[in-house]
């Protein structure tokens, strides 16, 4: 069958289940679940479209107009140059976070474009998309990603698989610092849970229906993580070597505040793409 013809049936399957917009989402669910824009999908409308992927998208309709974000009911996600695997065992990796891999392979950049930048750490990787860009698009020696979530883990190891290996991505289960005991990294990068319970209970359906819980929420004030991570950090980062984290924007002062009063001296808060203040930079000194 044309993709054409299978783009008209999810329409007509939306519009009956009383879609708005039945026609566009369609072709956003089929553009998602094979990894192209809206555009090429429409150029290529009159290829055919594998009975393998017809049943994926039937799947994935229904999925979708059920309440499941797109990211899970595709079972794709993309993250910057990558296309992911993604699904219940870990969050949906967000824009926002794509802008905290810039910055840090901007001061890579900094470091030396040939060179090899050191080694790398990513705290709470879910999916690996941090730790995979920094590998695919760094020039680290070294990324070691960690999680408390074995799923995740499980869930990350798949994605190395699938983007492009061999890459130098180590896949370590535990909370913090804990599975980098004695060990020392150029970069520390973590997008930790910030939110609080009460403010999980009131985001979207498809985040709190579908989401992992552990992978949002950090005790009482949202700041549990962030706190662990300003407080262990010292002892895992080079002298010169940066911690870049993502924090919630309505306590990215909260966050700089808790960096500085745990003895981090280069503190620096920038915005995300809409101009919220999401990344907290921290640069260890020498002599810190
Ligand atoms: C906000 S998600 C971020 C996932 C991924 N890095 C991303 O940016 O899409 C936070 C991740 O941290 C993990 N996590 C929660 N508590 C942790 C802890 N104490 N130590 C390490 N990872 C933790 C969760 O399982 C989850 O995968």
């Amino acid at each position: 069958m044309a993709v054409s013809e299978v783009l008209r049936e999810g329409a007509r399957r939306l519009e009956a289940l009383g879609v708005a917009g039945a026609g566009d989402e369609s072709a956003r669910l089929w553009a998602r679940l094979i990894g192209q824009t809206v555009g090429e999908v429409w150029l290529r409308r009159d290829g055919d479209a594998a009975p393998e992927l017809r049943e994926r998208f039937q799947d994935a309709v229904e999925r979708w107009a059920g309440g499941e974000p797109a990211a899970y009911a595709t079972g794709r996600a993309g993250f910057r140059t990558m296309e992911l695997e993604t699904d219940r065992r870990a969050l949906i990796p967000r824009p926002e976070t794509e802008g905290l891999v810039e910055y840090v392979l901007e001061w890579g950049r900094r470091r030396g474009p040939a060179s090899d930048w050191g080694a790398a750490l990513d705290v709470g990787t879910g999916t690996g998309c941090i730790a995979l860009s920094l590998a695919v698009e760094g020039c680290f020696g070294h990324v070691v990603a960690t999680d408390v979530s074995e799923d995740a883990l499980a869930l990350a190891r798949g994605n190395a698989a699938l983007v492009a290996p061999p890459l130098p991505v180590e896949f370590r289960f535990g909370s913090l610092f804990e599975p980098a005991w004695g060990e020392v990294f150029d970069v520390i990068v973590a997008n930790p849970p910030y939110v609080t319970a009460d403010e999980f209970e009131k985001l979207d359906m498809g985040v709190r229906c579908h989401e992992p819980r552990g992978a949002l929420v950090s005790g009482e004030d949202g700041l549990e993580h962030i706190r662990g991570l300003l407080e262990g950090a010292g002892s895992h980062l080079a002298a010169h070597g940066l911690l870049a984290l993502e924090v919630d924007c309505t306590r990215a002062e909260a966050a700089a505040a808790l960096a500085r009063g745990a003895g981090w001296r280069e503190v620096r808060l920038e915005p995300d793409v809409f101009g919220r203040l999401r990344y907290l930079l921290i640069m260890k000194e020498s002599e810190q």
